[in-house]
């Protein structure tokens, strides 16, 4: 195994981030092409040693995002998924094939209820698959990675025996998954033991958990696993994953940074970079990271309380068990307005953690500019989401150019539309019930489409009544659904911005997925 380089007396435990696959999994949390490239130029940076890109047998749009993100990265190692199949593994062995680290990640299942309803295949069946797509994969690559879905359901007899016969067929490392979230602490760290103990090839092979969330526990048994002997960790930036999510990568180095004493392992992640990883991550998924949320929540380090308060200005140990700057909170005095100039700007970004390429950095300037002549107060909220905005929409063919609504008691209300479709201005009007409707029926008519809103949601970015409205958009076409952003202090162009955010992502997944590639019909 090619990365564990440890001088420290702390173990070293590997960092396999899933935010590009299972993360990418959950309703809604799509990502485009060129946003997959931008977060695993990140993870890399961050110091994550495996990178799962994607599963390259799923779409052609995955295959192409993991075949780049390979060419690409340059520290990390670059895996996909496969399922036991050779037709899986081969299309994952032509996507990572030309990563300087390359790894094939093939799982299959092994409890008696999956592959009794799922897998309609014996146990013996499924030992005979393990051996013959493990296999496989070697051929390709020497780093193959094998998972038991649903493996803290598997009876511990045929667990040992799956890993015995993974580990023989090559699998250099063991992945023992919560695939539903049922695990408790002790008995998954009892269940690494028990597999390392019995199998007899255990020391050929790196174990990994991979856990999920939906009792809340994914982050404490992962490092229960860890204490049970595994040496790698499979998480995701913010926790998001299928259903309640996995475990969060944040959070999990950080306690292992800040219990050191009693979790005497360490990662690579350079931890200052967490806030903007995870900043990243909420806007081109476009899930909200929740204020509470440990590490990265908006409150994480805000004291309310007179009595904290008062604790904190004598010392911030009182009650900060890390301090902000450790995980990229800095505290900053610039203060934004209409007089400040681009310099001021990029400094900001910097301080809130975003560094923008050129063109977006003045694209993401004008727009603050304009919104400083029209807003009091520009504050970091409003800069946020509007870079934010700025990220998840710099690569999208069908803008706004011009909107006017006509609202109020006396119906019908009306939306006169232009839009940029690709370079080219094109106009309509439409009525609807309410403005909102009459805008998107005018989208419509501009860009016939048959995608289903299944979410509208409208948020005021901070308070007072000029605010700026953040508006999300989720479509659904074809199985797969987006959600789009739009951010303005007037609300109906925020929800036209959103509406026609969520519909260039679609576009862009259900074509190529390269941006330049497609135009509606
Ligand atoms: O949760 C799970 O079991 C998975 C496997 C594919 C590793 O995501
Ligand atoms: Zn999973």
């Amino acid at each position: 195994m090619s990365q564990t380089v440890s001088t420290s007396p702390k173990d070293r435990v590997l960092i396999f981030d899933t935010t590009l696959r299972d993360g990418e999994q959950c309703p809604g949390a799509t990502m485009t092409f060129e946003e997959k490239l931008e977060v695993a130029e990140l993870l890399d940076n961050i110091g994550v040693d495996i990178i799962e890109a994607g599963f390259p047998i799923a779409s052609d749009g995955d295959f192409e995002a993991v075949s780049e993100i390979a060419r690409r990265v340059k520290r990390a190692t670059v895996a996909g998924l496969a399922r036991a199949a050779f037709k899986d593994i081969d299309r994952c062995g032509e996507a990572v094939k030309h990563a300087h680290r390359a790894r094939i990640h093939t799982f299959i299942s092994t409890s008696p209820l999956h592959m009794k309803f799922k897998l309609q295949k014996s146990p013996e069946q499924v030992l005979e698959m393990i051996a013959a797509t493990v296999t496989r994969a070697r051929n390709w690559v020497e780093d193959v990675e094998w998972s038991a879905e649903d493996g803290t359901r598997t009876e511990h007899d045929y667990l040992c025996r799956c890993v015995e016969t993974a580990i023989r067929a090559g699998a250099t490392t063991i992945n023992i998954p919560d695939t539903v979230g049922y695990a408790v602490p002790e008995e998954y760290e009892a269940l690494f033991k028990m597999v390392r103990n019995r199998v007899p090839n255990a020391d050929k092979a790196v174990f990994s958990v991979h856990c999920h969330n939906d009792l809340g526990l994914a982050v404490a048994n992962s490092l229960a696993g860890v204490k049970g002997g595994a040496r790698q960790i499979e998480c995701t930036i913010n926790g998001i994953g299928e259903r309640a999510g996995n475990a969060a990568l944040e959070e999990i180095v950080m306690a292992m940074r800040v219990r050191g004493d009693v979790l005497p392992f360490e990662s690579e992640i350079v931890t200052p970079m967490l806030t903007r990883a995870s900043k990243l991550v909420a806007a081109v998924t476009n899930f909200p990271v929740q204020y509470n949320k440990a590490i990265v929540g908006k409150n994480a380090f805000a004291h309310e309380s007179g009595i904290h308060q008062d604790g904190m200005l004598k010392n911030a140990q009182t009650y900060e068990i890390m301090t902000p700057e450790s995980v990229g909170v800095t505290k900053t005095s610039l203060v934004m307005g209409k007089h400040s100039g681009r310099a001021a700007f990029r400094a900001k970004l910097k301080d809130l953690g975003y560094e923008l390429g050129d063109n977006a950095l003045e694209d993401a300037f004008n727009r603050f500019k304009d919104l400083a002549d029209r807003k009091k107060h520009v504050y970091d909220e409003d800069i946020e989401a509007l870079v934010d905005e700025e990220i998840v929409n710099s690569q999208d063919r069908i803008k706004v150019v011009a909107l006017t609504v006509i609202a109020g008691t006396m119906g019908p209300q009306s939306a006169t539309l232009t839009l940029d479709i690709g370079g080219s201005h094109q106009t309509t009007q439409a009525t609807g019930n309410g403005p909102v409707d009459a805008i998107f029926n005018a989208i419509h008519k501009l860009v016939p489409h048959e995608a289903v809103l299944e979410l509208f949601q409208v948020h005021a970015v901070t308070e007072g009544t000029d605010a700026q409205a953040e508006v999300s958009v989720r479509l659904t076409a074809d199985g797969k659904s987006v959600t789009g952003k739009g951010a303005d202090p007037d609300t109906l162009v925020a929800s036209a911005r959103a509406y026609l955010s969520s519909l260039n992502k679609l576009m862009m997944k259900r074509g190529k997925t390269k941006p330049d590639q497609q135009i509606p019909a």
